[in-house]
């Protein structure tokens, strides 16, 4: 039957309208709804798919139209059809991290649309700190999603962006994150969230979710596995590390779900944590569903022993504000947990509230493929030129120049005789995407991009892939080395030594890589130049401290069309503008506890602690590091000397408690005691100046030091940052806008948000700037 005919039978057998304040009535029953309950009349005149009705009303009529057995049946990933309702099944799992991803059952590349967009990993695109390159790339794999959702390939449920702050370089999700600092990762989720599921208000042209909330960032080390561990994070380190990026994602993106995460949280599961999963809809105004990760709440009982019995489990994950399970589990136990009274239908009710809500905001009832405005998106829409463009230009913009002696970088092009490009990476297209890839449109290795600019290149492994566990392939690579004019190794990291479920436990390259590398620097007659892949970031000062390498280049995973960016960087059609998203410790660090979520140092136990906010150890190569073919500087145009606060009378009147919690109380006011924070607000002009003879884009980053009047304070904290372009002997100025009561604060013993009073310095490079805070 056409479904033209399926309607035409219907409005014979459903004379009656279904209302949603009358009970649910045996007369609605029909096998003969169309697929899509909403797609023509009569159906629109349910008043749960009459769009002039506000969605909240729509949800609760549809809610109560399910009898109890339905309504269990869509607590699942892979929700059940109502086919009495018209309502079809749905695939809530569909992953988009950067460009669509054949990791979640959602998605599927058999179809008239083979494949998608692969745009850099997250870590290198962060490295670009370029807030509308993430907002356009955003906005391409939200393209691609609709398009391939009305090729019927994928749902319009996303489970990206991966928010979790890279606390520790042994990670091996680190590579899906946008970094190591909390602004940063804040603003990565802001751009991508709005640019993916579009700016129409309610209207919602694809979800994204925020994940894994919260403190969720170790997979597997010692003893210790992500299904079971238990992160024992302090007040201080949750307000301003663990938290911001879920803050940001949800109050200010709006993005229309929420991940709660396999560990615990100071002992109660993520997905149980009912106080902070409230304060996340009362206080930040999340409007959306909130999932588990998958099998996060068989977790629970079965591997955390938290519950008692599976129907508590499943108890603590709805009444805690859960609404839907990555998973089987509550299709299993819910109708157990409603009969020996640990749950109620409301509670069900709600949650199947929120989740319609979802569904009916992106208008899946009302039809595919050609209903609404995003029926239009087709095959032709995806891996597009632009798109490709786009997923060029990511890589070009992350790639980050770590050293480059002399100036050796960029090579002339057309002067390089002969090139032998050497390293286990160097050929293939499959490591390109790094975790969460799916069938990228046209990858092309970096071996073939490179051959574009020398005709004459070699190509050799030196070892058998990148665990490189013997020297056998060497002899065949130093041959090509010595035979070649300049040569460029490969080295790093690939899914083999850092991925999902499994963390590193060195920093050092991989096998016998650094005798690899070693081995062509001393055999080749010119210095080399070593490119590194990966995410986590690696223990390379043996390259650092030798002279026959001149130049190093970190290009993460730089996506479909890595090879070509990085080619170009190496022959100067490129200028890299790119700078660490994350620190890059010394292999020492792996004597740290990887389990030790304290962010802050503390010398009593020679715990060194982590980011360049607070670790106080020897590093690599410092956040924000990242060089050019052309040398800036910069001025501070304008900024503001003295902020002068008002003393908040609250403050005044709880003097005590102030002073037990952070003993600062001249030192220092709770940023949510003031009243007039918005009106500090500043700009900081700043110029940069470009003094060499070659264009490029510069990240410019604005720090913050604190006043060290109270424990726990950071070394610096990023305030604020802008890419900017500057031609060669121009200067281009930028204003970056400081919110003192966010930036300049910090969190104090007990996770309030303080102004410190004193001088707190802007930094810019070398450059430092006093304000210094007063009251009055
Ligand atoms: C949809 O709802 C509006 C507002 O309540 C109402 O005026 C209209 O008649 C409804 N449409 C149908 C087809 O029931
Ligand atoms: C999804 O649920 C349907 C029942 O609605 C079932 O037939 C199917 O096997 C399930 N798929 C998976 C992958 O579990
Ligand atoms: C691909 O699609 C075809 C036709 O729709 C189907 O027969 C086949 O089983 C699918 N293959 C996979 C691997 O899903
Ligand atoms: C590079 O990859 C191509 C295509 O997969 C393969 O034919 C060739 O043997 C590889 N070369 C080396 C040196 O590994
Ligand atoms: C530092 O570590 C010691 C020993 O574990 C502990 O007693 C102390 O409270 C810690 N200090 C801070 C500021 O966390
Ligand atoms: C930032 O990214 C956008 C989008 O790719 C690009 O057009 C722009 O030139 C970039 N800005 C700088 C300064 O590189």
């Amino acid at each position: 039957m056409s479904p033209q005919s399926t309607q035409l039978t219907a409005i014979f057998l459903l004379p009656i309208i279904i209302t949603c304040s009358a009970p649910y009535s045996s007369l609605c029953v029909s096998a003969s709804f169309p697929k899509f309950p909403c797609s023509g009349h009569p159906y629109s005149s349910y008043p749960f798919c009459n769009t002039s009705l506000p969605i909240d009303a729509r949800a609760r009529c549809l809610t109560s139209l399910l009898r109890l057995h339905e309504k269990i049946s869509l607590l699942s990933n892979n929700a059940s059809a109502v086919p009495r309702l018209g309502l079809p099944a749905y695939e809530w799992w569909s992953e988009s991290l950067h460009g669509i991803a054949s990791n979640g059952p959602g998605v599927s590349f058999n179809g008239s649309i083979p494949s998608a967009t692969s745009f850099p990993q997250v870590l290198l695109m962060a490295a670009a700190f370029n807030r509308s390159l993430w907002s356009s790339v955003g906005s391409a794999i939200a393209v691609e999603a609709r398009a391939m959702y009305n090729t019927g390939q994928a749902g319009l449920t996303f489970w990206a962006p991966n928010i979790n702050i890279f606390r520790d370089p042994r990670w091996g999700r680190g590579q899906e994150t946008p970094g190591e600092d909390p602004m940063l990762v804040s603003a990565f989720a802001m751009e991508y969230v709005k640019g993916f599921q579009g700016r129409n208000g309610e209207e919602l042209m694809v979800s994204a979710c925020c994940k894994h909330f919260t403190a969720y960032d170790l997979e597997k080390w010692g003893n210790f596995r992500r299904y079971s561990f238990d992160a024992v994070v302090t007040e201080q380190d949750l307000m301003d590390t663990y938290q911001p990026p879920f803050r940001s994602c949800i109050q200010e993106a709006k993005a229309s779900c929420l991940m709660c995460s396999y560990n615990r949280v100071n002992g109660v599961p993520a997905c149980a944590q009912k106080n902070m999963l409230e304060k996340v809809r009362s206080e930040w105004g999340f409007e959306g569903y909130i999932t588990s990760d998958c099998d996060a709440v068989a977790t629970v009982f079965e591997y955390q022993q938290y519950s008692k019995t599976p129907e508590d489990a499943v108890a603590d994950v709805l009444k805690a504000g859960m609404d839907i399970n990555c998973g089987t589990y509550l299709l299993r136990h819910t109708k157990s947990a409603l009969k020996q009274g640990k749950i109620s239908e409301e509670d069900i009710d709600r949650a199947l509230f929120n989740l319609f809500s979802v569904q009916l905001r992106l208008g899946l009832f009302d039809g595919k493929p050609v209903n609404g405005k995003f029926g239009k998106f087709g095959p032709e829409d995806v891996c597009s030129e632009e798109h490709r463009a786009l997923a060029l230009e990511a890589a070009r913009q992350g790639i980050v120049l770590l050293k480059n002696n002399k100036n050796f970088l960029p090579l002339k092009k057309n002067a390089v005789s002969s090139l032998a490009v050497i390293g286990p990476m160097a050929n293939g297209t499959d490591g390109l995407g790094g975790g969460y890839t799916g069938i990228p449109c046209n990858p092309r290795s970096l071996y073939e991009e490179l051959r574009v600019y020398v005709e004459k290149t070699t190509l050799s492994a030196g070892c058998r892939g990148v665990p490189c566990e013997s020297k056998d392939a060497f002899s065949d690579a130093i041959l090509a080395a010595k035979d070649a004019e300049l040569v460029l190794v490969v080295a790093g990291l690939d899914l083999t030594q850092e991925r999902e479920d499994n963390d590193r436990v060195s920093l050092l390259l991989p096998g016998k890589q650094m005798d690899l590398v070693s081995s062509i620097a001393s055999m080749s007659k010119n210095p080399i130049i070593l490119v590194l892949t990966g995410g986590g970031p690696l223990d390379v000062s043996f390259a650092e401290n030798n002279p026959k390498i001149s130049s190093i280049l970190w290009i993460g995973y730089p996506g479909e069309a890595g090879g070509k960016a990085l080619a170009e960087v190496v022959f100067g059609d490129f200028n890299p503008g790119g700078r660490l998203p994350m620190t890059w410790y010394p292999e020492s660090f792996i004597s740290v506890p990887m389990n030790d979520m304290h962010m802050r140092a503390n010398s009593s136990r020679d715990y060194p602690g982590r980011t360049y906010r607070f670790y106080n150890g020897d590093r690599i190569y410092g956040f924000g590091h990242g060089l050019s073919y052309t040398s800036f500087t910069y001025k501070f145009i304008s900024a503001p000397r003295k902020l002068s606060l008002l003393r908040p009378f609250k403050c005044r009147s709880n003097q005590n408690r102030i002073l037990e919690e952070t003993q600062a109380f001249d030192h220092a006011v709770y940023t949510d005691e003031m009243e007039f924070c918005g009106s500090l607000r500043f700009r900081v002009q700043i110029s940069v100046m470009n003094n060499g003879d070659t264009d490029g884009s510069h990240v410019v980053l604005l720090f913050s030091r604190p006043p060290r009047s109270i424990d726990g304070v950071p070394e610096k904290q990023l305030i604020g940052f802008d890419r900017v372009h500057t031609a060669p002997s121009h200067h281009t100025e930028t204003s970056i806008e400081v919110d003192p009561c966010n930036h300049l604060s910090i969190a104090d013993g007990s996770g309030k948000r303080v102004l410190l009073l004193g001088e707190h310095v802007l930094m810019l490079g070398d450059l430092e700037h006093s304000v210094s805070v007063e009251t009055y």
